[in-house]
């Protein structure tokens, strides 16, 4: 084995693809994959790895530092990616403690863990959530990674708490860290409480396309692998103790996004329905990627077109991963946030 790489959060959206990149990628490696199966977490996505000798799946929170530490014990990982968090918005705003206690203490426990075992590499998977919004009338302006931090959400607040104490842990004890900051992603195995899951899903049931406010804000939209690339890029050749912004340049507005969907599908417009807006919902993202692109020749490499056809088809041909999913404990989630909207 080349080297040990643990991903924590890989039974998730992005940390399941980027293990998937980097099965394919180098065989040589081991992966350890470190997830506590919350909600969003599904080992069924993990499927097609499973059964490698190279590959480990622990259950267990990055908040548990026993188990932590056990598992830094056995394998003595030389890169730690942290895509354990919890995630949504939607949900933080409900009930902000379980997203302190994961996305803020479960990285102080992995970093911990880090300095013991003398881990080389601690990369830290942020969001550009952190730099809070853009105006709308401003297409000028981007998020730099010299933006200051100005967040909006109680999810927003704890990833950039989480980044402050990884920025700490490198000034105070020399840990070797990364951080990226990306804009939003999709692709296969997004979890359907999220805008392009949640439309397609819906769509293809002819219910409700639930748009909030007027449905003006700007999203900056990434294909997942191209994420993942750049967070390989990064965690190999990227600078510790630097944080990386990560975007395509590629804004959309929420209804040209679900109008699109429609039109995809063959469903009618009609279908979409305007409901009460996200408390504190950011206007625009947008993410100036220069400094990725200068310093490790990063470029994102799926144009938005071909990645929504893909990203599409793959829902239509994986039903039973998210019929699953829809059907079950989430459906409450559902009716709960959904209903009198
Ligand atoms: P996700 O919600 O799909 O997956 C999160 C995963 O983390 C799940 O498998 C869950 O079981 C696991 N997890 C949650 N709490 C845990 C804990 N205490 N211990 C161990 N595992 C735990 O999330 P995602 O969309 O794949 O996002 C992954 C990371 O990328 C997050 O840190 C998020 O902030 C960041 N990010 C996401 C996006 C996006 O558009 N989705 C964009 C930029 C950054
Ligand atoms: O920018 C990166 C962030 O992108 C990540 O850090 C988060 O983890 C990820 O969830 C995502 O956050 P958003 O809040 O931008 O994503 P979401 O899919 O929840 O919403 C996208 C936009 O669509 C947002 O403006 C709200 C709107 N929306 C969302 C849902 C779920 C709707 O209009 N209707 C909906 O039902």
């Amino acid at each position: 084995m080349d080297q040990t790489i643990v991903v924590t959060g890989g039974a998730g959206f992005i940390g399941s693809n980027f293990i998937f990149y980097l099965a394919d990628r180098y065989p040589q490696d081991r992966i350890v994959c470190l997830d506590c199966l919350t909600y969003a977490g599904n080992l069924s996505t993990l499927r097609s790895v499973m059964d490698r000798p190279s590959f480990r799946f622990v259950k267990a929170s990055i908040t548990d530092r026993e188990a932590v530490e056990k598992l830094f014990e056995e394998e003595k990982p030389d890169i730690v990616v942290n895509f354990a968090a919890e995630s949504h918005v939607d949900r933080s705003i409900e009930n902000p403690s379980v997203f302190l206690q994961t996305n803020i203490l479960g990285t102080q426990v992995l970093m911990d863990a880090c300095r013991k075992y003398g881990v080389r590499r601690f990369h830290q998977v942020s969001t550009d959530e952190v730099y809070g919004d853009l105006p709308l009338d401003r297409p000028d302006l981007f998020f730099t990674e010299q933006t200051p931090l100005h967040t909006s959400s109680p999810y927003s607040a704890s990833k950039a708490s989480a980044d402050l104490l990884v920025l700490a842990y490198h000034r105070t004890y020399g840990l070797p860290v990364s951080i990226s900051r990306c804009s939003n992603n999709y692709g296969p195995y997004q979890f359907p409480e999220k805008l392009i899951p949640l439309m397609i899903a819906n769509a293809l049931a002819d219910k409700p396309l639930p748009v909030y406010g007027k449905g003006e804000n700007v999203r900056d939209w990434l294909y997942v692998e191209d994420h993942c690339k750049a967070i390989d890029l990064i965690m190999r050749k990227g600078k510790t103790g630097e944080v990386y912004n990560i975007g395509g340049h590629n804004e959309m507005r929420n209804i040209d996004i679900v109008r699109l969907i429609c039109k995809k599908l063959g469903k009618s417009e009609d279908l979409i329905t305007y409901v009460t807006d996200r408390k504190g919902h950011d206007q625009r993202y947008a993410i100036d990627p220069a400094k990725i692109h200068r310093e490790l020749g990063w470029l994102p490499e799926t144009r938005f077109a071909d990645g929504i056809e893909r990203t599409i088809e793959w829902y239509l041909e994986h039903r039973d991963w998210w019929e699953e999913i829809v059907s079950g404990e989430y459906r409450n989630y559902y009716e709960k946030m959904y209903s009198n909207r």
